[in-house]
């Protein structure tokens, strides 16, 4: 048997009660953020799915009309998707469903967003790398018990300033605790990131 519905996925079980959930960039897998989810918790156990959506051979979470234009019907249905393989992964893999963390980069980072405001029960907190507004929702949700890092590069060529300032506002009016650091880099994850990141998750 497998969590119904299904993604392709990594899992790796882990010795503590937390579940980073790790959401690829555009052209990335299941397998490529395993390495990131140990760095940033050692203990954590990892939920990897791969993005079902094809862009020129591509994998991605959603479908995109251009660079930054995304399709939101196509987005909501795939947010509600994922949304629903989380919950039925928590069930088959005996996880802790408040102790869910997403942990996106790009593209993956667009998706856990877009989940925060649709189904806002399945993260309790979030690390968002190069994140942009991926919806507005017609009602916001009540995000004021969800704790919320985002990562951005002060030289983001596809997501700038303002994008991300639009994001940590739209989250804190839904009441979410947001905590924003700009890095010296463009799109690219750092370092920089990662560590921060991994003192932010540790303070939880
Ligand atoms: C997206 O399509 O989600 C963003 O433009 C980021 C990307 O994947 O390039």
């Amino acid at each position: 048997m497998r969590p119904q519905p299904d993604f392709l996925h990594e899992f790796v079980h882990g010795n503590s009660d937390r579940t980073l959930l790790l959401l690829h960039g555009t052209g990335g897998n299941e397998r490529d953020l395993i390495p990131l989810g140990r760095e940033l918790d050692p203990n954590a156990s990892l939920l990897s799915p791969r993005g079902k959506i094809l862009e020129n051979g591509m994998p991605r979470f959603f479908r995109r009309l251009a660079e930054g234009v995304f399709d939101l019907e196509d987005l909501k249905t795939r947010t509600n998707e994922l949304a629903d393989f989380v919950a039925a992964a928590v069930r088959h893999y005996h996880l802790a469903a408040d102790r869910v963390v997403g942990v996106g980069y790009s593209n993956g980072a667009n998706i856990a967003a877009s989940m925060l405001l649709l189904r806002p029960e399945i993260m309790h907190a979030a690390i968002l790398f190069r994140a942009m507004v991926p919806l507005i929702p017609d009602k916001l949700p009540d995000l004021s018990s969800v704790h919320i890092w985002i990562g951005a590069g002060d030289q983001d060529p596809i997501v700038p300033a303002s994008e991300t300032k639009r994001l940590v506002e739209l989250l804190r009016r839904a009441g979410a605790d947001v905590t924003v650091r700009f890095t010296q880099a463009a799109h690219g994850l750092t370092n920089d990131d990662v560590t921060t990141a991994r003192d932010w998750l540790k303070s939880r």
